[in-house]
């Protein structure tokens, strides 16, 4: 919360729009404070870091993981999370976003938001004396990427010598997780159909913190010795009325067993909720290889440190 009376008043909240807002040492400070706050949580160590302070969450889409990890999270930190539903304020009624985001900096010490549009991220920002945190949009889905690369870390102790295959829909998740693994160091290829691919600004962002991934239409060509594959659904929240171009596009792009054997060792994520029997297959959901419920765990861990860099500790 701003008070608009302090000696705080010119201070530039920092915003976590998608990955690149962090630069690679503070990526991993935030990876290391995540693994310190997962091993505290499960020693029952209290470390309330953000004690009395609030978060306010507001949604546009559906979600499980992004709205339980963020309030139990901030719970955990002794501070407290307030869930808005747009058509529960008077977003939804047509408050313009720039008041709303003004008058709910006066409240809160910390914005999440899950939006269509990523600009709007960017104008809630724009306009918030408090940090604003990406929850998803069309574009990016930056938290998700916090907990791939804890996941991908614990997994293999390090990123180097880590390589990644993305198969599917160059959507939300997928740009953030390019910008992630460029910033990490982890090597990707990204398969697509040519009408999905990863954006260009997204690849040139890539380039600009690390290294752009290599990019085909070929999933098996991606996924030969990959030590990890990585997949999202084909129709992302929003895009309902486009499912039937899209499942035929995405034909050939299932995350299934036989593809799987071309990466005999790979680990598969997924960010969920997945779409068994179009993307995935129930099997490799929920094979032996698959770790898509420590990503969703890791969901929780990543963000309380994504917190706490924010706000600062206490
Ligand atoms: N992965 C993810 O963001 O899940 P939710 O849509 O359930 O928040
Ligand atoms: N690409 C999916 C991710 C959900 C977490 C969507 O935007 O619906």
């Amino acid at each position: 919360m701003n008070t608009h009376d302090t000696a705080t008043d010119d201070a530039q909240p920092r915003h976590f729009l998608d990955v690149d807002d962090l630069s690679a040492e503070e990526l991993s400070v935030v990876l290391d404070r995540a693994g310190e706050y997962k091993r505290a949580l499960s020693a029952g160590e209290d470390h309330a870091h953000l004690h009395r302070k609030t978060l306010g969450m507001l949604f546009q889409k559906a979600s499980t993981r992004t709205r339980v990890s963020f309030e139990t999270g901030m719970t955990q930190l002794g501070g407290h999370a307030i869930f808005l539903g747009a058509d529960d304020i008077h977003l939804g009624r047509g408050e313009p976003l720039k008041d709303t985001s003004r008058a709910l900096s006066r409240y809160v010490d910390v914005l999440m938001a899950r939006v269509f549009n990523h600009e709007n991220v960017e104008v809630l920002a724009e306009h918030a004396d408090v940090p604003v945190i990406n929850g998803l949009t069309d574009d990016a889905h930056p938290c998700q990427t916090l907990a791939d690369l804890l996941t991908i870390r614990e997994r293999f102790g390090g990123f180097e010598d880590v390589s990644a295959a993305w198969i599917g829909d160059g959507n939300n998740v997928a740009q953030s997780f390019v910008l992630g693994c460029a910033l990490a160091g982890v090597e990707l290829t990204v398969a697509t159909p040519p009408e999905h691919a990863v954006d260009d600004d997204t690849l040139d962002r890539a380039a600009a913190v690390g290294t752009s991934p290599e990019t085909t239409g070929d999933p098996e060509a991606a996924v030969e010795g990959a030590d990890v594959v990585y997949t999202d659904v084909w129709v992302s929240m929003g895009q309902e009325d486009e499912r039937d171009s899209r499942l035929r596009r995405f034909e050939g792009f299932q995350l299934n067993e036989e593809l799987l054997e071309a990466a005999p060792d790979a680990a598969v994520m997924h960010c969920l909720p997945a779409h068994r029997g179009e993307e995935i297959t129930d099997g490799v959901v929920e094979g032996e290889r698959s770790i898509v419920f420590e990503q969703a765990e890791n969901r929780l861990h990543a963000q309380k440190a994504l917190l706490v860099e924010l706000l600062g500790p206490e």
